[in-house]
């Protein structure tokens, strides 16, 4: 009889992409993908503790299958990702869910299967989390569902620890993978034909500071770029603090890595960055995007910026609303500061208020919006090359992503998933854009 799996992914690429490994390991058990939860044998939770409303989301999510469990005895639910990795995070699991078959972290995701075929031979729940982090597995064992995009993670974990973020403590420290093992798994997804490689890391730049710089972030992008045939290189994350000259001369000099890097500046006022321990002072911050434009003029830049972060003052605010209007963002993703346990901000005097909070992302997202519009608008008339990803049934178009990311919608008569296509924009007035196939 044919067994079904769901996943249920949370929080950045990097997890969507971990989803994919579970997923490599559930299909080599013999498991189906199925989207009805009520047909599957195993549910997986991939979660995220980034921020407050990720968890909450996951756990209402994970309470809300008491129900099926109940009607389904063998049913397996099973829990991992960042949000288990934290202190106690297993046993506040187990006891608010008890129905919950497996928890595993993030440090052992390889070893999935195994606490799979430990719960299926008749234990009654597998608890499996690894404090520490485990050594880099670099067979690429995942079942890839984003072609013709594929996820490739570099490193794992961050040493950065911004005073806000969990993420140094539910994922380690920063472990590079061997160059030559990236190179081969990047050279084999090219031959299988998948024609956009997005790098992961959750500080791209510091990729080979713990293997003694045999390899540095410049030098892997220089060596993937030795493929002479048409794909697109990305990369995410990079850090504004280690992100230098080297780096941008190889964007410049590279024509397959896409001219759009995304720059996280979190806030713009000194006093904050320092608060935060970013490492850069708005002006430091500034001067590298000049410098990238310097170098790369076509190149477009996104950003991550946060309210709200313990002693904001309307000032700081605003420091954060003129930087916002002196970057010239592409597009920005905003976010609402939540404490996260364990880190040094939520430790801090001097909260502040929910209210305070919304007011100030309101504000922020205006902003914000106003500048993705002009933006979008100045698509308008343009020819622009977008990589097809996939047919939308209702809509009967085809879709893809330019170089920026910037969704487009066109009608084509011949299939062209997979296919570097040119379209005339129509319409950009939303956040996506409309255009003709040029032939
Ligand atoms: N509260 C709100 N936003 C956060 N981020 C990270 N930690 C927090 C937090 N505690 C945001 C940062 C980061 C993005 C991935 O999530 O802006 O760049
Ligand atoms: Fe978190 Fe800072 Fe590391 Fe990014 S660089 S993952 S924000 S600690």
């Amino acid at each position: 009889m044919d067994k079904y799996y769901t996943i249920i992914t949370y929080g950045c690429q990097m997890n969507v992409h971990e989803s994919e490994k579970i997923a490599g390991i559930l299909r080599a058990r013999g498991y189906i993908e199925s989207n009805d939860e009520t047909k599957s044998d195993i549910i997986v939770f991939n979660t995220c503790c980034i921020r407050e409303n990720a968890e909450n989301h996951a756990y209402g999510n994970i309470g809300a299958l008491k129900k099926l469990k109940k009607n389904k005895k063998d049913l397996i639910i099973a829990v991992g990702g960042c949000m288990t990795q934290q202190a106690d995070a297993a046993d506040k699991l187990r006891k608010k869910f008890p129905f919950v078959d497996i928890v595993f972290g993030t440090h052992n995701l390889d070893r999935f299967g195994d606490l799979l075929d430990k719960k299926l031979s008749g234990k009654k729940a597998v608890v499996d989390i690894w404090p520490q982090e485990g050594s880099i597995v670099e067979e690429d064992y995942s079942y890839r569902t984003s072609y013709p995009n594929a996820w490739v993670n570099i490193m794992y974990g961050c040493n950065n620890f911004c005073s806000y973020c969990i993420v140094p403590y539910v994922r380690g420290r920063e472990r590079s993978r061997q160059p030559g093992a990236i190179l081969s798994e990047v050279n084999a997804l090219l031959d299988k034909g998948y024609k956009e490689i997005t790098l992961l890391g959750q500080n791209v730049n510091s990729y080979g500071y713990d293997t003694n710089g045999i390899c540095t972030f410049p030098q892997l992008l220089s060596k993937i770029c030795e493929r002479k045939e048409k794909f697109r290189l990305r990369f995410m994350t990079s850090n504004p603090k280690d992100f230098g000259e080297e780096l941008i001369r190889v964007i410049a000099e590279n024509p397959q890595i896409c001219n759009l890097v995304h720059l996280p500046v979190q806030a713009g006022s000194d006093r904050i960055l320092k608060l935060m321990n970013r490492k850069y002072t708005a002006s430091e911050y500034l001067q590298k995007l000049q410098l990238l434009r310097k170098y790369v003029p076509d190149c477009q830049v996104t950003t991550d910026i946060m309210v709200g972060f313990p002693t904001e003052t309307e000032e700081d605010f605003a420091d954060t609303l003129s930087l916002v209007k002196n970057a010239g963002f592409f597009t920005a993703f905003t976010f609402v500061y939540s404490p996260r346990i364990g880190t040094k901000a939520a430790q801090m005097e001097g909260q502040i208020s929910e209210e305070v909070k919304k007011e100030r992302i309101m504000r922020l997202v205006e902003v914000v919006n106003a500048q993705t519009r002009e933006k979008s608008l100045s698509y308008r008339g343009k020819s622009v090359e977008i990589l097809c990803e996939d047919y939308d049934e209702k809509k009967k178009l085809y879709l893809g992503r330019d170089e920026y990311g910037r969704m487009g919608y066109f009608q084509s008569e011949n299939d062209c998933i997979g296919q570097f296509v040119k379209i005339m924009v129509s319409d950009s007035s939303g956040v996506s854009l409309m255009g003709e196939l040029e032939k």
